[in-house]
C-alpha cells in the first residue's frame, strides 16, 4: 500500500485521498476551515498549507521540495511524499492566516453561541499569534435574518464559503452567495429570497465559526454544559444518525452524526426541530384514572400504584383483548408489549398503529432524502410482533376489528406520536363500553375516554432499536431521564405482566431484551445486525482546575 510521511509519522493511503484526508484518517490534525468531506474542495482559507517534499523521477527519485507551500486539502497524496505542517514556513503561514482572519473579527466570544466549539477559537489557541498588530478601525458587517431558522452575524464570517457550497451542491437551492469583493465581501441571500429549504439548519453546523446561528438555540445554553448522546431520528423513517444535546434533563438541540450510507453529514429541519413535543407543556406526565383527573405530584407513587391496580383489574376478563402497538415505539417496546398481551390472551387481536405519511420522499442533489413516512419503526414493530407468532394487523385492519368484533372487551392503545393521531372513526371504533388502557404522551380525543392512562416515554427518554425505511436496524441510547413520572412502554409492559402473573417486577434493559429477542430464529438479526453508536471519546480539558 502506498504511504506518505506527515510530520515524521508514516501513513498509508488509498489512491484518490488528499493529504488532509490521510492525516485526518489517522487522527493527525492539520488545521482546516473551508474543507468539508461533504462539499467540493475550493482551498480558499489557506490554513492547511504545508511544506511538501516529493520524489523526483527525473532525479533518480530524490526527494525535492515543491516550490511553495501547498494546500493539503487539494493536493493528492502520492507515494513517498514527505509533508510538514510543523516546519517554520508552514507555521509562519498558519500564523499569518489566523492574523488575517481575526483582523476584522469582533472577538465577541463571551456572547457567541459558537464559543466552545469554534474552530477560530481553537486554532487561535493552537496556531495563532498571541497579539494583534492591527490598529486601524475594524470593518463592521451587519447582522441579518436570512431565513426561518438561521441568523447571519457577518462580522464573524471567515468567508470559507462552506454555506454557499452547501446550498449549491447539497440542496441545489442556491439561496446563499458571496457579495462584494476583498475586505468588504460578505455572505448574503439574493434580494427577496431567504434561506428556505428543508435542510437549511445544516448551514449552522457547517459554519466553522459563529457567523451562522440557529435561532432556536440562540443564547439557550453554553455548549460546554451539554452532554451529547448518540441517537437515531425518532420522528421519521429515515434512521438518520443524530446526537441529542441536553443538560439537566432538558434537550436543547439535535445535531447530525455522520453516516455515509444513511444521512451523510446532514439532517432535515423537520428532524432538527421536530422533537419539541417531548417538553410540551400539554404532555401528560402522570398516570390518570377516569374517575380522577389529576394526581398531585408528591403522590406519584400512589398514582402509579392505583393506576396499575386498575389496569390489572380491567385487563382480566374472559373476552378478547385487542392491542395496537405504535410505530413510534422501539423494537424492544414492541417485544415486551407483545409478550404481555399474549400472556393475558393468547388469541389477542394485535396490530401496528397508523403510520403517518406526508407526500412523497424528496431527494436532494447531495444525496440526502427527506422521507415521506413519519414514523421511525413501523417495520421493526411489525417484525418483532410477527416473530412472536402474531398475525399482525395494520391500522385499518385494527379499526375494522374494533368495529366488528364484539368479543373484544379490553383494548390497549399506545401512541407516542408528536401530534394528534386519533381519527374520529377510530375513536368510534374503540367505542365507550370496552375497558381502555391508553399509554401515550400528548393529549388526544381518547385521553379522557381512557379508563386508565399511563404516561409513556419518548425515544429520547429510553434506549432501544429502530428499523428504518431500508431495513437497517440501529440502536440508540437513553439521552435523558423520563420526564416527570413517565415510563418507557417496555417497562410498563413488564410491570403489568409481573402484576398479572404475581411475579417480581424486573427493570427494563434494552441490551438484555435484544439478547432475549435474538433467541428467536426470526430475530437473530437483533444481535448480529444492530448498529450500535460509537462510544464518544472523552475529551480531556487542557486546563487544570484550580480550587479557589
Ligand atoms: S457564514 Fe460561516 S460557513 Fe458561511 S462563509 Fe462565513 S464562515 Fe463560512
Ligand atoms: S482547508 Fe485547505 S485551503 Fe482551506
Amino acid at each position: 500500500m502506498p504511504s506518505i510521511t506527515i510530520n515524521g509519522r508514516p501513513a498509508e493511503f488509498e489512491e484518490g485521498q488528499s493529504i488532509l484526508e490521510v492525516a485526518l484518517a489517522q487522527e493527525q490534525e492539520i488545521p482546516h476551515y473551508c474543507w468539508h468531506p461533504g462539499l467540493s474542495v475550493v482551498a480558499n482559507c489557506r490554513i492547511c498549507l504545508a511544506e511538501i517534499w516529493a520524489p523526483n523521477p527525473r532525479n533518480e527519485g530524490k526527494l525535492e521540495p515543491m516550490p511553495k507551500l501547498m494546500p493539503t486539502c487539494q493536493t493528492m497524496a502520492q507515494d513517498g511524499q514527505v509533508v510538514y505542517t510543523d516546519s517554520p514556513k508552514a507555521v509562519a503561514n498558519q500564523r499569518s492566516v489566523m492574523e488575517l482572519l481575526l483582523i476584522n473579527h469582533p472577538v465577541d466570544c463571551p456572547v457567541c453561541d459558537q464559543a466552545g466549539e469554534c474552530y477560530l477559537q481553537d486554532y487561535a489557541y493552537r496556531y495563532g499569534r498571541a497579539s494583534s498588530r492591527f490598529e486601524e478601525e475594524k470593518i463592521k458587517q451587519p447582522k441579518k435574518d436570512i431565513g426561518e431558522h438561521v441568523l447571519l452575524y457577518g462580522d464573524r464570517c471567515i468567508m470559507c464559503t462552506r454555506c454557499v457550497r452547501f446550498t449549491r451542491e447539497v440542496t441545489g437551492t442556491e439561496e446563499l452567495m458571496v457579495q462584494g469583493r476583498g475586505a468588504t465581501e460578505e455572505i448574503d441571500v439574493f434580494p427577496g429570497k431567504g434561506l428556505d429549504n428543508e435542510l437549511s439548519g445544516n448551514v449552522v453546523d457547517l459554519c466553522p465559526v459563529g457567523a451562522l446561528l440557529d435561532k432556536d438555540f440562540l443564547f439557550a445554553q453554553r455548549v460546554w454544559f451539554m452532554t451529547k448522546t448518540p441517537s437515531i431520528d425518532g420522528i421519521t423513517a429515515s434512521g438518520d444518525n443524530i446526537s441529542v444535546e441536553h443538560n439537566n434533563g432538558t434537550v436543547f438541540r439535535l445535531k447530525p452524526r455522520p453516516n455515509a450510507s444513511i444521512n451523510k453529514w446532514w439532517i432535515s429541519d423537520e428532524i432538527r426541530y421536530g422533537w419539541k413535543f417531548i417538553h410540551d407543556e400539554s404532555r401528560h406526565v402522570m398516570p390518570m384514572l377516569r374517575s380522577r383527573d389529576e394526581w398531585p405530584s408528591p403522590k406519584a407513587a400512589e398514582a402509579w400504584t392505583a393506576s396499575m391496580e386498575a389496569a390489572t383489574k380491567g385487563l382480566k376478563s374472559d373476552g378478547r383483548l385487542a392491542m395496537m402497538v405504535s410505530p413510534m415505539l422501539s423494537c424492544e417496546d414492541a417485544w415486551h408489549l407483545g409478550q404481555m398481551a399474549l400472556s393475558i390472551d393468547p388469541q389477542a387481536v394485535i396490530g401496528v398503529g397508523p403510520v403517518p405519511f406526508n407526500g412523497e420522499d424528496k431527494s436532494f442533489p447531495g444525496g440526502y432524502t427527506v422521507r415521506a413516512e413519519k414514523a421511525p419503526n413501523a417495520r421493526g414493530v411489525r417484525r418483532v410482533l410477527s416473530a412472536l407468532g402474531i398475525d399482525v394487523l395494520d391500522a385499518v385492519g385494527m379499526e375494522k376489528a374494533l368495529s366488528s368484533n364484539t368479543s373484544i372487551d379490553r383494548v390497549i392503545l399506545t401512541g407516542n406520536y408528536p401530534s394528534e393521531w386519533v381519527t374520529p372513526s377510530f375513536a368510534d371504533a374503540v367505542g365507550q363500553e370496552r375497558f381502555l388502557l391508553l399509554i401515550d404522551t400528548l393529549p388526544n380525543s381518547l385521553t379522557s375516554r381512557a379508563d386508565v392512562f399511563l404516561p409513556g416515554a419518548t425515544w429520547m427518554e429510553k434506549a432501544g432499536t429502530f428499523e428504518n425505511v431500508d431495513g437497517i436496524l440501529q440502536s440508540f441510547e437513553q439521552a435523558i431521564e423520563p420526564v416527570d413520572y413517565c415510563k418507557s412502554e417496555a417497562q410498563i409492559a413488564m410491570d403489568l405482566q409481573s402484576a398479572l402473573s404475581g411475579q417480581k417486577p424486573t427493570v427494563f434493559n434494552a441490551a438484555a431484551t435484544r439478547q432475549a429477542m435474538a433467541s428467536q430464529a426470526a430475530l437473530d438479526r437483533f444481535v448480529s445486525d444492530v448498529t450500535l453508536p460509537k462510544v464518544p471519546q472523552t475529551v480531556e480539558s487542557d486546563m487544570s482546575i484550580i480550587e479557589l
